[in-house]
C-alpha cells in the first residue's frame, strides 16, 4: 500500500505583496517516491523547496509529514527535509571529508559511536571510502556533489531535496550523481529533485510536477507529461518530431 510521506495545500509565498512568486501550489507525494520537478528558469522551483525546506517563510501552507502538521514547525522542517543545493561547494565546510560528514551531526550531539557508524554507513553507500581523508579542495565536481548529498544523508532526513544535482558535472560526474540517486532510491529514501535536465533521469522517475510562473500546472507520472513540457520552456529530447521513449531518458544505460 501506498503511504503518503508528504502533504503540500495551498502554499503561496512572496516576498512582496505586489508580486505573488507561488501560488496556492498542492501535491503529495508517496514514500519512497522519487519525484521530478521541472519548469522553466525563474518559475519558482528553488523557492518551493526553501519554503519546505523552512529556510523561506511561506505567505501561507499546510505542510503535513507523515500526517503531521509541520506547517508552522520550521525548525522540525529543517530537520525532516534535507536539501542539497546547486552549489555544492556552498555546503562543504570541513577539512577532509570526514570532518565535513561529522559537522552536522556535532551540531545536533548525535554520539561518536552513532556518527563512526553513520559515516561509514553513507561512505559505502556513496563511494566515498577512499576519500574520507582527503581534502575536499581537491575532489572532483561529482565527489564534491557526493559529499554534499552524504553530509545531508548522515542526518537521516524524512525526505532528500536535491536542486539541480546535475549543474556544472562532466559526464562522468553526473554519472556518479545520478548511481548515488538511485542506490538511495533503492534503499528506500524520498527524493525530490529539481531538474530542468529530464533527459539524464525521468526514466528513474515517479511522478513529475511541472511549474511555470509559480504555479504547479501539471501532476503527473513522467511518461504522460512529456508532450506538454516543451511548450512550458522545459526541454525534452525528440526522435522524428516525438519525444523519445521515456525509458530512453536516462543517462544510465540500463
Ligand atoms: N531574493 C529574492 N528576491 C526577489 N525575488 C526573488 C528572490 N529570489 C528569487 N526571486 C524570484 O522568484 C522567482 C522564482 O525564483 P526561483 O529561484 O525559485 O526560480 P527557479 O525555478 O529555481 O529558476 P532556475 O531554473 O533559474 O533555478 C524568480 O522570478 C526570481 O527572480
Ligand atoms: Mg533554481
Amino acid at each position: 500500500m501506498e503511504k503518503t510521506i508528504l502533504e503540500v495545500e495551498k502554499l503561496c509565498f512572496s516576498f512582496s505583496k505586489d508580486k505573488q512568486l507561488l501560488n496556492n501550489i498542492s501535491f503529495k507525494i508517496n514514500e519512497g517516491e522519487l519525484c521530478l520537478i521541472v519548469g522553466a528558469n525563474g518559475s519558482g522551483k528553488s523557492l518551493l523547496l526553501k519554503c519546505l525546506k523552512g529556510l523561506l517563510k511561506p505567505t501561507s501552507a499546510t505542510i503535513l509529514v507523515n500526517g503531521e502538521d509541520v506547517s508552522k514547525k520550521s525548525k522540525k522542517r529543517r530537520t525532516l527535509f534535507g536539501l542539497v543545493f546547486q552549489d555544492a561547494d556552498s555546503q562543504i565546510v570541513g577539512q577532509t571529508v570526514e570532518k565535513d560528514l561529522r559537522f552536522g551531526m556535532e551540531n545536533l550531539n548525535i554520539q561518536e559511536s552513532e556518527q563512526i557508524k553513520r559515516i561509514d554507513e553513507v561512505s559505502i553507500l556513496l563511494t566515498l571510502k577512499d576519500l574520507l581523508k582527503s581534502r575536499p579542495r581537491i575532489l572532483s565536481g561529482g565527489e564534491k556533489r557526493r559529499l554534499a548529498i552524504a553530509g545531508i544523508l548522515v542526518m537521516k532526513p524524512q525526505i532528500i531535496f536535491m536542486d539541480e544535482p546535475f549543474a556544472n558535472l562532466d559526464y562522468p560526474g553526473v554519472l556518479q550523481v545520478l548511481k548515488s540517486l538511485l542506490l538511495l532510491k533503492e534503499s528506500g529514501h524520498t527524493i525530490i529533485i529539481v531538474s530542468h535536465e529530464i533527459e539524464k533521469i525521468a526514466a528513474h522517475a515517479d511522478r513529475l510536477l511541472l511549474i511555470e510562473k509559480g504555479y504547479l500546472i501539471a501532476n503527473d507520472i513522467p511518461e504522460l507529461l512529456l508532450d506538454k513540457l516543451p511548450k512550458h520552456g522545459v526541454f525534452v529530447p525528440t526522435t522524428q518530431g516525438k519525444s523519445v521513449p521515456i525509458e530512453e531518458m536516462t543517462w544510465l544505460k540500463h
